[in-house]
């Protein structure tokens, strides 16, 4: 068993990959290195491989998500891939009547405002999301030694698409059901729990190394409000996964006050965006669990002189740290050079190797 209390599940090489380790918290040969958002629009090649199929379509295509998911793999040589899917992937397998549009993001056709509403949550199966069973499958024998990170959107940041019908940057009638109808905030939240636990033991049955729970918008909450109206539903996400013994990694946008919650909630891995330095995020979120993070993905933009500078700073924050896991802060922005990618994996592990 490891410090993480994690036993091995995976083939060796993978279970000793840089990545692994670093979850666990064991010595590593290099910092390991991945970018949320590495597959996607940044990539001249997946542009292409996308052209004139829709976003939840290409999600269905075992072929395509295979390919979609190695180009970063492929181009930048991180120490991760990520499968290739959206957080609304399974709330669509189960019936709801939802799509994704360009430049917007996920937009649902009949909000989730009342009881009856919630009539469109049901349970998920593994034969709702037969594709990425097979999916992971081609992967798994593509990836070699190299892990392979499932997901799946939080509860909260589930809940505040299916509440609002779309993004929003205010999150008023989400937020009005978790005050005002706490007890309906609750069901939807735990019908949520189900729903995304089932996906990630799908995703992890078939082959998946770790998984990361994406709150992405849990950083809109009170410490107060997200430890009651909240954490429940997470925390019933992240343990009804504990027993297989694959690292996991919980992230949120702006949480830099829920960090130690965050953890408590059931990772192993809290990931932390650009606002608070590494050394910070482990005083807050105590012992006993490695840090993702955390370059701000805009630097990405500057010269490489500067974007050396900027990561130098992240890698001094994460020197004491028991465990790191080199990501951005947030998401790869579509705009950005893929090159300033395949040089910050390279100046990270050099920088970082022993
Ligand atoms: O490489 C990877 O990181 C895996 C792919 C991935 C996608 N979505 C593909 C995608 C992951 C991990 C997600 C998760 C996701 N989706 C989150 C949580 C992560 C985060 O960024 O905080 C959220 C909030 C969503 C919802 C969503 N889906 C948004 C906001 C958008 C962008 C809309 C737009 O066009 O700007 C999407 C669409 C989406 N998901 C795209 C991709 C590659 C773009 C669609 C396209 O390429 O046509």
């Amino acid at each position: 068993e490891s410090p993480a209390g994690q036993v091995q599940t995976q083939p060796t090489a993978t279970y000793e990959s840089a990545f692994l380790k670093a979850c666990r918290r064991e010595p590593v040969p290099h910092t390991p290195v991945w970018f949320m958002r590495q597959a996607g629009r940044s990539l001249p090649e997946y542009r292409k491989v996308r052209e004139g199929i829709p976003m939840l379509e290409s999600c269905t295509r075992p072929e395509l998500v295979t390919e979609i998911t190695l180009q970063p793999v492929r181009r930048h040589g991180v120490d991760a891939a990520i499968y290739f899917s959206d957080i609304v992937v399974p709330l669509k397998a189960i019936g709801v009547d939802l799509d994704i549009r360009p430049g917007v993001g996920p937009v649902v056709a009949h909000p989730i405002r009342t009881r009856a509403d919630l009539a469109q949550l049901r349970d998920l199966t593994p034969e709702d999301v037969s594709y990425v069973t097979e999916a992971i499958g081609l992967l798994t024998r593509e990836l070699g030694s190299t892990p392979l990170i499932g997901f799946a959107g939080a509860p909260f940041t589930l809940a505040s698409y299916l509440v609002e019908g779309g993004p929003s940057r205010t999150y008023e009638n989400a937020k009005a059901m978790m005050y005002g109808d706490p007890e309906l905030w609750a069901d939807l939240l735990d019908r949520l729990a189900e729903i995304t636990s089932a996906f990630l033991k799908v995703q992890i049955e078939a082959g998946a190394s770790a998984v990361q729970l994406f709150d992405s918008w849990a950083g809109a909450l009170a410490p107060v409000d997200y430890r009651r109206s909240v954490l429940p539903a997470s925390a019933k996400v992240l343990d009804a996964v504990a027993g297989y013994g694959v690292p996991r990694i919980h992230f949120g946008v702006g949480t830099g006050e829920l960090l130690r919650l965050m953890g408590e909630a059931g990772a192993d891995v809290v990931g932390v965006d650009w606002r608070v330095p590494l050394d910070e995020a482990a005083r807050r979120v105590g012992p006993g669990k490695a840090l993702q993070g955390n370059l701000d993905s805009t630097v990405l933009f500057a010269s490489r002189e500067a974007v050396e500078a900027k990561t130098r700073e992240v890698l001094d924050s994460a020197a004491g740290l028991e465990g790191h896991i080199f990501n951005l802060g947030h998401g790869v922005m579509p705009s950005t050079d893929p090159d300033a990618l395949t040089r910050l994996v390279e100046y990270v592990h050099t920088q970082t190797a022993r």
